[in-house]
This record gives structure tokens, sequence and C-alpha cells, in this order.
């Protein structure tokens, strides 16, 4: 039994960090674990522009910690709309992807894409350039039944958009199926890598039912029953270069989420590495985590590793019940309870 895991620095390539208050409250926890990280652009409105993207960099740069080198990567929100010569723009403000939510999908989603037939151009101008496209990958199509969304997505918007743009690298993040992690380790594409949560790796939808309805433990895409759950935590520690992790940390007012019609989102950047640690050494695989928490991610972007290290250590400790949110609290995933491993 190891007591002590020592890793490159590692990367979150899946990131919300919101803006104002909410931002101030919630950087710090994700400077203090990663590097770096992809930082999404579902704002209210959208960061839709290569100059919305400056600001908003410039604003988590203003938010970080003193001493903090802790570095945001931009990504712009992808509509119907997007004008190609974005792109350009995009990639000299040093923005590394645009994001496709499908209108309606998720949290801060209705100015997303309706079909992708009409972002052709912008996604020919992306191949071109170089920059990456992230998928949140479900239908929105109200007859498909919730749990199915993901992989009806891989068969109606996934497979067509591989045959179309073979050179475009694609991001399917937050994987939380079987069909979702065989597509990625086994479809033979090396344009195409995935993102998984510390949640869909310890928790299947039971969690969201036990003890009465579990609010923080809900969040899109939906937790899935446990042999996805397990298809899951294979991939992640197989070795598989391009799985990768990404939080997918989504804070949310905990008053927003303890209500009829709660918010989709679960707050992990606290407890990020504690919780991937737990999954990998349930797997048995704790030699695997730094390849998936800091290698692979940085060669599937083409960005340079970190240098540097931390150190997880073998060491109880109690998740806060709440930390400030601006005015309201925010309740961390497994808030009150006890963690095995603490980053040091
Ligand atoms: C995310 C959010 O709150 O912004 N919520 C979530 O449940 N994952 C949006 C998203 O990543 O889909
Ligand atoms: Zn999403
Ligand atoms: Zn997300």
């Amino acid at each position: 039994m190891t007591d002590a895991l020592t890793l490159t620095r590692p990367d979150d390539w899946h990131l919300h960090l919101r803006d104002g208050e909410a931002l101030a409250a919630v950087l710090p926890h994700s400077a203090a674990q990663f590097a770096r990280a992809i930082v999404m652009p579902n704002l209210r409105p959208p960061i839709t522009t290569a100059a919305q993207a400056q600001a908003y960099r410039d604003r988590i740069l203003a938010a970080r910690p003193a001493g903090s080198d802790f570095q945001p990567l931009m990504t712009l929100y992808l509509t119907d709309r997007t004008p190609p010569d974005e792109i350009k723009r995009a990639r000299a403000a040093g923005v590394v992807a645009l994001k496709l939510y499908p209108a309606g999908a998720t949290t801060n989603s209705d100015d997303g894409v309706t079909d992708l037939k009409h972002c052709r151009a912008t996604l020919d101008a992306m191949q071109r350039e170089g920059l990456l496209l992230l998928v949140h990958g479900e239908v929105t199509d109200p007859a498909v039944d919730v749990f199915d969304r993901e992989a009806v997505f891989i068969d109606r918007v996934l497979i067509p958009l591989r045959r179309d743009f073979p050179e475009l690298k694609v991001v399917f993040e937050h994987v939380t199926t079987r069909e979702g992690a065989q597509y990625v380790t086994q479809a033979g594409d090396a344009m195409t890598g995935a993102t998984l949560t510390p949640q869909h790796l310890l928790y299947n939808r039971n969690a969201l039912f036990t003890g009465g309805l579990q609010p923080h433990w809900y969040c899109l895409p939906v937790l899935k029953g446990e042999e996805h759950r397990q298809a899951l935590v294979q991939a992640a520690t197989s070795g598989h270069p391009r799985v990768f992790l990404g939080t997918d940390s989504a804070p949310h007012a905990a008053h927003l989420k303890e209500h009829a019609g709660g918010h989709a989102g679960c707050y992990t950047a606290l407890t990020a590495l504690e919780l991937y640690a737990e999954a990998f050494e349930a797997a048995g695989a704790m030699d695997r985590l730094e390849g998936f928490a800091s290698h692979h991610g940085a060669d599937f972007y083409g960005l340079p590793r970190n240098t540097g290290t931390v150190t997880l250590r073998r060491e109880g400790w109690t998740v806060p019940a709440a930390v400030p949110f601006g005015q309201a609290e925010l309740k961390p995933l497994r808030a009150g309870e006890r963690l095995a491993w603490k980053l040091s």
C-alpha cells in the first residue's frame, strides 16, 4: 500500500469558473490543485468572441491568489452564427478550442448549436487553424430517454462529424457511458480524445436516490448505471493516451441546487485530485494516475507537459460542509464526509 504519490503537476481539461464573485470564490481551489485548466465559456451571456475571451482571461488572472501561476486556457462558445473569421482572431488571442453545446442540453446552453450544418464553414476554419472542438455529447431530442442521450449522440452527431472533419481534434467531454468510452478507446481515430469526471468514476445513478433525492450528485450528463461506471474506470485506468482528467467542476449556489428544478453540476474543484486518487486506488491503478492527470491531456492538446510536481498523501480529512460563494454558499461533492487522500 503506497502512502504517498508524487506526480507531475496536473491540469484540468474541463472546468467552469463562472465570473464575478463566484469566480473569486472558486478560483483558489482550482489554482491549488492544477497548473492549467480549460475554462468553459458558458457564462451568461456566453463567451462567443476572441475579445470576450481575452477580457475573461484578464478577469481570471486578476482573481488568482497572490503568487499563483495558474494558467487559464480559453475557449469560445460555438453558436449557429459563429463567423468563420472569428477563428483566426481566436487563435491570435490564444484561444485553444470552441465548445459545442447542443441547444438546451445543459446549464446556459440556450444559445447553443441547433444543427451542426450551420457551422460547417466555422468547423473548416477550426480544422485549418488547429483549434479543438470540445463537445457536450448529448442529443436534446425529447423522444430520447435521458439515460440514452450520450449513446444516441455518438450515432447521430459524432460519427458524421468525424467523417466530415477528419483532421479536427475533438474532445468528447465528460463521457458517462460504456458506449462513449468504447468509442474513444476503440474507434482507432487518433483525433478524438475524452475527459472523465471524478463523480462518474466514483458513483453510479443510485447515488442520486440513496437516502432521499440527492441534488448535489445531479450533473449533466446524469450519472449512469454501474456497468457504465465500470467501463469508465477501465478507460481511465487503462493508460490510454487520449483519455484524460476533466473535472467538469460546476459551481451552483446550494439554494439553487436544493429546490425544485435544481441546477445541474457537481462542485469538485476543492477535492479533485483526492477524488480521482480514490477511484484509481479502488481499481488498483495508482501508477496510472499521473498519465491520466498530468500527461495525456497536454499531449493531446499539443501543449508542453508541466514541470514541477505535487504530492498526494494518505491522510484522512473531512470535506467542509460548505464554502462561501458570494452572498450564497457552495456545497462541495462529499461535503462533511471523510476523504482518504490529501493533496499537500
Ligand atoms: C455544467 C454547468 O453547470 O455549467 N453542468 C453540469 O451538470 N455538468 C454544464 C455542463 O458541463 O454540461
Ligand atoms: Zn457539459
Ligand atoms: Zn461542464
